[in-house]
């Protein structure tokens, strides 16, 4: 059955033919090729590529996704040249002054996943204020990982995990996945059940290592700036193919034994 989600702009969030995932990943790579395409500097894709995700916020709220975290820094990416790091800090501060209240007209409450503690402190403001701001925002999740990388985000579970050992709450012998799940930076977000890599790589780069241990991984050649509503309608209409069997048989398979 066809279930319409409402229109935004022209567009159609009708789902049929589409599985919607509930948690969904989106590493929001190719600014600089991007750039570089058109004889642009590297910032003039980072600016893009800011500006489109306010876009692919608008179109995962309409389908009905509950949780969209997005890869906008990761740990790894202070390596780049100060100028660049620079930039993409000040677009960081910029997206949430400007557009916060776009955000808010359509029901998105927005957190953050990463090592927030070790950014500079005007950033780590805009994170306070941010979340505290849209906390009671019904339709969306958007999740923005920034200084974030999957390795750091299990060095942080075990180093809970550790604590509450060392101080008698745990005994080692009764870590199990759930209480590391637990400690992660925010395990109330369901793992991404589709994760979408806009730009072609075909590696994770530290997104969501322990998250996506059964995620469908779904790359395209578009670079993010460009990628838009098209992009996304196919990425679910080629989930809604999957067969995602975590270790067991599919349905046909098990009906015929
Ligand atoms: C993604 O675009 C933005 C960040 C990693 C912050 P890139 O800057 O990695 O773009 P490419 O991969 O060089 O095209
Ligand atoms: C991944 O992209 C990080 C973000 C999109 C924020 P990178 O451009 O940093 O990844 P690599 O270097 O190609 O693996
Ligand atoms: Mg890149």
């Amino acid at each position: 059955m066809a279930i319409t989600g409402g229109t935004s702009k022209n567009k159609t969030y009708d789902t049929a033919g589409l599985k919607v995932p509930v948690s969904l990943g989106v590493i929001m790579d190719g600014n600089g090729r991007w750039a570089k395409k058109r004889l642009l500097p590297r910032s003039a894709g980072h600016r893009a590529g800011a500006e489109n995700l306010k876009e692919l916020c608008r179109n995962c709220g309409n389908y009905g996704v509950k949780y969209l975290t997005v890869y906008a820094f990761s740990t790894e990416n202070w390596s780049r040249p100060q100028g660049e790091v620079d930039q993409l800090m000040k677009l960081f501060v910029e997206f949430f002054d400007r557009y916060d209240p776009e955000l808010a007209e359509e029901g998105i409450r927005v957190r953050f996943t990463g090592d927030i503690e070790h950014l500079p402190e005007n950033i780590q403001k805009v994170c306070r204020e941010g979340e505290e701001r849209s906390k009671d925002r019904p339709k969306m999740q958007l999740i923005v990982a920034f200084n974030y990388g999957g390795r750091r985000e299990i060095v942080h579970s075990v180093q809970s995990i550790a604590k509450d050992i060392k101080e008698g709450r745990l005994q080692p012998e009764d870590i199990t996945e759930d209480i590391i799940s637990s400690n992660m930076y925010l395990p109330d977000v369901p793992d991404p059940e589709l994760i979408i890599r806009p730009s072609g790589e075909m590696r994770l780069s530290n997104f969501l290592l322990w998250e996506s241990a059964y995620s469908e991984f779904w790359v395209s050649d578009t670079l993010w700036p460009d990628f838009g509503y098209e992009d996304l309608t196919q990425a679910f209409r080629d989930y809604a193919k999957r067969d995602r069997r975590f270790g067991g048989l599919s349905k046909k398979d098990t009906e015929e034994n």
